[in-house]
């Protein structure tokens, strides 16, 4: 069974929670898209682990994780990953595989991502700053180094000479900045390469196998439905396809192969960085869920933008994705509100607008349409059962369902593995 888990906002919809929480019946977990812009939180006991680039199941001892061949790997930032996991007692021997196909992330793209961010004065999208969008030009550009030419001392050279001849032109004569030295660049990332040379292989034969043996397969997407970089708001999204066709382009399993697709959404929705959210409350209102939700962001620890949920963007996601079910996250921060707010639909000039619009000038004008939701007091957060919820908060959610269409079949209740009811008990059957 492949099953594919992407987001339905702006990122940070809680997807390492439900992935972690998925993957205890799964095989493998596969990250298919971004890079280390990504913070998927997992909570285990207590403790917190945040994964940026190594996918969300490694805490499940025994489960296969693979980085595919859509991700763009820094491997300075990954051999660290490495690292802290293996301190915190998680052992990745013949469980972390990475795609040689993986576009490798240069500190030359980290640093005109950081150029391009400080040049833009009205434009700045704020990015994560880790070069994400350099590096997935360079892919398209067919200028990229890929993991497997790390393991190769003549081909690493070439290929460095070759980008270091532009970067260098445009760092020193477009930005005034320091060029970077090809010796110093050779030597370290041959020495990434040695480091990581047991785990890169040919991934796509691999999940193709498994695909083959009918093993379970939870396809990890990062970032969300509208960052997406062709279905989202536009230039205000990241660099890759976050969709859940990216699970076939980022992997290389064809999607006739994909069996079904959970979309994880906020009960309520949050944005880091600059863009349209037609939802966004004013910095006074989103106090409450900023803080009872520790809206802070888990990459760069930037205050997230807080807002509505938004019936709008969740059926765009829908229809994009094709999801056959939602996760409804951190719904236990809306408790204590006495009333909320779902957005329906969008008000523009004098139309209703029922689809979520690519025109950034109607972004920026229309209005948001509530429908008002009592709201509840108790604490849900320990809750095991779903009759157990307070009626309002079960109006909530039958709302949610009946404005995007979608079932509701998890539920969590607060950041720990425990804290999640499942209401559709069929999630891995076909
Ligand atoms: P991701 O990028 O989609 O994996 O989400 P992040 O990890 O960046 O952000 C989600 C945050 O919410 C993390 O701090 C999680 O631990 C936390 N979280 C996830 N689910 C819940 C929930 O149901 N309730 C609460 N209170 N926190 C949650
Ligand atoms: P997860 O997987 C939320 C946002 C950045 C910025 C835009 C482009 O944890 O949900 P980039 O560095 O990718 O070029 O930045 O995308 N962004 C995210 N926002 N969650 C993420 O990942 C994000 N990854 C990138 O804030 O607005
Ligand atoms: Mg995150």
């Amino acid at each position: 069974m492949n099953l594919v888990i992407v987001g339905t906002q702006w990122g940070d919809e809680g997807k390492g929670k439900i992935i972690d929480f998925l993957a205890k019946d799964a095989d493998i977990v596969v990250r298919y898209q971004g890079g280390n812009n990504a913070g998927h939180t997992v909570v285990l006991n207590g403790k917190k682990f945040i994964l940026h680039l190594i996918p969300s199941g490694i805490l499940h001892p025994g489960k296969k994780c693979i980085i595919g061949n859509g991700v763009v790997i820094d491997p300075e930032y990954l051999l660290e990953e490495i690292d802290y996991l293996k301190k915190n007692g998680i052992s990745l021997n013949n469980r972390l595989i990475i795609s040689e196909n993986a576009n490798v992330i240069f500190p030359y793209h980290r640093l005109l991502d950081k150029l391009s961010e400080a040049e833009s004065k009205k434009g700045k999208i704020g990015t994560t700053t880790r070069g994400i969008g350099p590096s997935y030009a360079d892919k398209s550009g067919r200028l990229g180094i890929r993991m497997i030419d790390l393991l190769d001392k003549e081909i690493l050279l070439e290929k460095l000479e070759k980008n270091l001849k532009i970067k260098n032109f445009i760092i020193e004569k477009y930005y005034n900045d320091k060029p970077f030295n090809k010796k110093k660049l050779l030597e370290d990332y041959l020495s990434y390469g040695n480091k990581l040379r047991n785990y890169i292989k040919n991934t796509s034969v691999l999940i193709n196998n498994a695909v083959k043996s009918k093993k379970n397969i939870l396809f990890e997407g990062a970032q969300g439905t509208m960052l997406d970089v062709d279905f989202g708001t536009y230039p205000y999204v990241t660099s890759s396809n976050t969709i859940a066709a990216g699970a076939c382009t980022g992997t290389g399993i064809p999607p006739t192969f994909i069996n079904k697709v959970i979309g994880v959404a906020k009960a309520y929705i949050t944005r880091v960085g600059a863009g349209p959210f037609p939802t966004e409350l004013p910095e006074e209102s989103n106090r409450f869920l900023r803080d009872k939700g520790n809206e802070y962001g888990s990459t760069t620890g930037r205050p997230r933008r807080c807002g509505w949920f938004d019936a709008v963007v969740v059926r765009h996601s829908k229809m994009i994705n094709g999801i056959e079910s939602l996760a409804i996250t951190k719904l236990d921060v809306l408790t204590g509100l006495k009333e909320i707010n779902i957005c329906i639909g969008y008000k523009y000039k004098n139309k209703i607008l029922k689809e979520f619009p690519n025109d950034l000038r109607i972004l920026k004008e229309l209005q948001p349409i509530y429908k008002r939701v009592d709201g509840w007091l108790e604490d849900i957060s320990n809750l095991k059962k779903y009759d157990s919820l307070p009626d309002n908060t079960k109006r909530y959610l039958e709302q949610i369902t009946k404005l995007t269409g979608l079932k509701i079949s998890i539920i969590s209740l607060g950041s720990d593995r425990e804290q999640t009811l499942v209401l559709d008990k069929g999630i891995w059957k076909l």
